[in-house]
C-alpha cells in the first residue's frame, strides 16, 4: 500500500473514488482505523466534547491537540493525519496561526491542518500554505463559532448564506487549500460545491454527492448516546456493549467468579 497524501486524495476525486475519513484522538483506536483502511484520520477539536466532556469545542488548547496528535501519529502507517487548529490559536492573527501550525507539524507530526472559516481567516490559510503546510478548509456549520450562530442547526439553507459559502469555498481553493470539509448543509449545495471546485470536498451531513465522508468516531461507533442528528449512521451500539461488559465484570467480581483457577498464578 501507499501512504495517503493530498495528491492521492486529489487522484481519488479525479477518478470518482470516494474518500473516507474518521476522527481519532488516541493510539489504540487510530491503529484499528488505519489497519482497516481509512484514508484520512482527523484529530478533531471534537476531542473537547467526546474525550474531555466539554459542551463546546472552544476550551480545548493547542497543547491538548498536540498530545492527541502525537498519540495518533504513533499508531498510523497509511492514513493522512489532519489536525484541527483549536479555537484561539489562529483567528485574527496569521502569525499566531503559523506559530500554532508549526508546533502541530513539528512537535506532533501532523500531516496537514484544518481551520474553520472562509474570507475572515484567508490570511492565516495563505501564510500556512506558504510555509509548506497543507491546509483543509471547513465551512457550513463551524462549531468554534457556536456562540455567534447560537445553534447547531443546518446551515446555508437560504440563498444568501449558500452563495457566501460557495464564494468562501472558491477563496479557500484559490488560497491553495487541498480539500474542504462541509458540515451540515443541504445536499444540493454540497453537490454544487463538489462540482464547482476541483479539490476534494469532504462532507459531514452534506449529502452523498460530495467527494468523501467524515464522522466523529464516538458517534459512528455508538459510544456517544444523546447525539442523534439525521446525518449520523451508527455502525455499532458500543455504548450498550461496553455497559453490558462492565456489568458482567462487576457481577463476576462480586460473585467471586473472576478470577477463576486458571486465571491466577
Ligand atoms: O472536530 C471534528 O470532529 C470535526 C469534524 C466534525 C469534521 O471538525
Ligand atoms: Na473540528
Amino acid at each position: 500500500f501507499h501512504k495517503i497524501t493530498s495528491k492521492v486524495l486529489q487522484d481519488m476525486k479525479n477518478s470518482n473514488e470516494k474518500i473516507t475519513m474518521l476522527t481519532a484522538y488516541d493510539f489504540s483506536m487510530a491503529r484499528i482505523f488505519d489497519e482497516a483502511g481509512i484514508d484520512v484520520l482527523l484529530v478533531g477539536d471534537s476531542a473537547a466534547n467526546v474525550m474531555a466532556g466539554y459542551e463546546t469545542t472552544l476550551p480545548i488548547t493547542l497543547d491538548h491537540m498536540i498530545y492527541h496528535t502525537q498519540s495518533v501519529v504513533r499508531a498510523v502507517k497509511r492514513a493522512m493525519i489532519v489536525t484541527d487548529l483549536p479555537f484561539g490559536s489562529y483567528q485574527g492573527d496569521s502569525k499566531q496561526a503559523l506559530a500554532s501550525g508549526i508546533r502541530l507539524m513539528k512537535e506532533a507530526g501532523a500531516h496537514a491542518l484544518k481551520l474553520e472559516g472562509g474570507e475572515e481567516i484567508l490570511e492565516s490559510v495563505y501564510r500556512l500554505i506558504q510555509a509548506g503546510i497543507p491546509v483543509m478548509g471547513h465551512l457550513g456549520l463551524t462549531p468554534q463559532s457556536i456562540f455567534k450562530f447560537g445553534s447547531y442547526t443546518v446551515r446555508a439553507k437560504e440563498e444568501q448564506e449558500a452563495s457566501a459559502l460557495i464564494s468562501n469555498a472558491h477563496a479557500l481553493q484559490d488560497a491553495g487549500c487541498f480539500s474542504i470539509v462541509l458540515e451540515k448543509i443541504p445536499a444540493v449545495l454540497g453537490k454544487k460545491v463538489a462540482e464547482a471546485l476541483h479539490i476534494p470536498i469532504i462532507g459531514i451531513g452534506a449529502g452523498k454527492h460530495v467527494d468523501g465522508q467524515v464522522l466523529v468516531m464516538h458517534d459512528m461507533l455508538g459510544i456517544s448516546k444523546d447525539f442523534a442528528p439525521r446525518f449520523l449512521r451508527r455502525y455499532l451500539d458500543l455504548y450498550s456493549q461496553i455497559a453490558n461488559a462492565t456489568t458482567a465484570y462487576v457481577s463476576d467480581v462480586k460473585a467471586q467468579k473472576f478470577p477463576a483457577e486458571k486465571e491466577q498464578y
